[in-house]
């Protein structure tokens, strides 16, 4: 049983929900900073394998449990974009002018049918063991006006399948019970921690 994980991220809500998740079970959680360990590029080109390049570097610079994620936004009328490059597509990180240019691209295409998806891979790599795996994806569909002020990123323009709601009209509990992150974490528990 795993009981000390090093979050290969350096953003303080990740570390906070793992934290959390992970508590009942006795898991010390450590952020990379904590432990003096760099920040990752991401120089991949699929979720797995930026997820997989975090989690093995850190394992191997500190030969503790390390686990990382990597997630995005694939819409279909994109060809999948921006997929691993979500955060990178939002000019300055700042999110609504990247909720802007996606809307944009997306009427500038044409085609009315904005079906996207969201997925998140988090790898678990334990020294001297093979790297494990655990996905989630939610599906759902853009939509052009944004609504909710709750989550992060492209929450206000995604509405998930068999809801009515965007993401950022959700509380947390309600997000968390249908989003890829939610999906991945539950996989990740009942894998490792028997739940
Ligand atoms: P990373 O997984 O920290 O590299 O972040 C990927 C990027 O994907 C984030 O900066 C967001 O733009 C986007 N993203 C990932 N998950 C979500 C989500 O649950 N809601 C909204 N945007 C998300």
């Amino acid at each position: 049983m795993i009981k000390e994980l090093i979050i290969a991220s350096h953003n303080q809500g990740k570390i906070n929900e793992f934290k959390q998740l992970l508590s009942p079970f006795g898991v010390t959680i450590y952020s990379a900073a904590e432990l003096n360990l760099p920040d990752v590029e991401e120089t991949g080109t699929t979720f797995a394998e930026n997820a997989a390049l975090k989690a093995e570097a850190l394992a191997a610079l500190s030969a503790r449990p390390c686990m990382a994620d990597d997630s995005g936004l694939c819409v279909d009328a994109l060809n999948g974009a921006p997929g691993v490059y979500s955060a990178r597509y939002a000019p300055n990180r700042n999110f609504d002018l990247g909720i802007s240019k996606l809307l944009s691209e997306l009427e500038s295409t044409g085609n009315t049918d904005w079906s996207a998806h969201f997925s998140c891979v988090l790898a678990l790599k334990i020294p001297q063991q093979p790297i494990r795996f655990y996905e989630g994806r939610v599906n759902g569909r853009i939509i052009k006006n944004r609504r909710g002020d709750g989550g992060f990123g492209y929450d206000p323009v995604f509405v998930p399948e068999g809801s009515t709601k965007t993401f950022a009209e959700m509380t947390d509990s309600e997000k968390s019970a249908v989003s890829h992150r939610g999906c991945a974490l539950r996989l990740f528990l009942e894998q490792e921690f028997n739940v």
